[in-house]
């Protein structure tokens, strides 16, 4: 336990964590440890406990450890191979569903970046739309696929290993979002900082941060149809060269910067 208790910052979180690692040890909800502070820790059981202490007290996010994140109200699969989806981009996700829920008829959505699948799965769980994800990464692939088929979204949610766009080439879709890594490489913290436990093909954008919107945005405009909807997630120091990027490519478009839960400029949105 003190492993665990070193990467806690305060009461509250090493109480958690430790019910938590001690829930996730014994498979047992937290609920049931409260209920029953007699019962014994077999051997395996004390050796599982502290094996988890350990990962959490070099820094590993509790998420990675429990497999699980929630996101939007739901939870989702996670490991090392995918970031943790983040409550900042439940706001993007927000906008793009009361988009396809405005709009009459089927509507195809494009997340970029797919990761985890949070954001294509949650657009797919909370309205009808078809959506499709790419990632360069094949295991974040193999872990949205898992989301989906979790999540009973599968029949309506595909994921495509590739670069940006390039699986969609030729397609045309009614809203796009894409978080992409946008963490300027400099800024990528070491270990035990929680960040350097996810995939820095997940975080790194490269020496100014948009290296990887800055190959994306030229192939938005024929993939968007007329009156469709963008929304891109950024970091706030860069959001403002994103929205300029953006603007260029598509001139007709207002494009507004969003905020997120702590007020900061968080992403962007595009529609005509
Ligand atoms: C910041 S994470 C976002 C994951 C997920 N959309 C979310 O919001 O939780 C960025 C994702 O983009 C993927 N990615 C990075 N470069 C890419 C590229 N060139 N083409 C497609 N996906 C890429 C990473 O593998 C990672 O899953």
């Amino acid at each position: 336990m003190a492993e665990g208790v070193r990467a806690a910052a305060t009461v509250g979180e090493a109480a958690r964590y430790g019910s938590l690692l001690l829930a996730h040890a014994l498979r047992r909800p937290r609920e049931w440890i409260v209920a029953h502070p007699e019962e014994r820790l077999s051997e395996e059981q004390r050796a599982m406990f502290a094996g988890l202490c350990e990962r959490r007290g070099a820094g590993e996010p509790i998420a990675y450890i429990l497999g699980n994140a929630g996101f939007y109200g739901r939870e989702f699969f996670v490991n090392g191979d995918v970031l943790i989806p983040r409550p900042e981009t439940e706001h993007l996700v927000d906008e793009a569903i009361a988009f396809v829920k405005r709009r009459r008829g089927a509507v195809s959505v494009l997340d970029v970046g797919a990761g985890s699948g949070a954001i294509a799965c949650s657009i797919a769980a909370e309205t009808a739309a078809v959506v499709v994800g790419t990632d360069i990464s094949e295991t974040a692939i193999a872990v949205a696929h898992q989301n989906a088929r979790r999540l009973n979204v599968a029949d309506r949610c595909a994921f495509v290993h590739g670069d940006l766009a390039e699986p969609v080439h030729g397609r045309r879709f009614g809203a796009i979002v894409a978080n992409l890594p946008y963490v300027p490489r400099g800024d990528l913290p070491a270990a035990p900082d929680p960040l350097s436990f996810e995939p820095r093909v997940a975080l790194d954008g490269g020496s100014d941060g948009l290296a990887t919107y800055a190959r994306l945005v030229p192939q938005l405009p024929p993939l968007l149809e007329s009156g469709g909807l963008l929304l891109l997630e950024a970091a706030p120091p860069t959001i403002g060269r994103l929205q300029r990027m953006l603007q260029s490519a598509f001139p007709r478009y207002a494009i507004e910067q969003k905020h997120d839960y702590a007020g900061l400029p968080r992403y962007l949105k595009a529609v005509i």
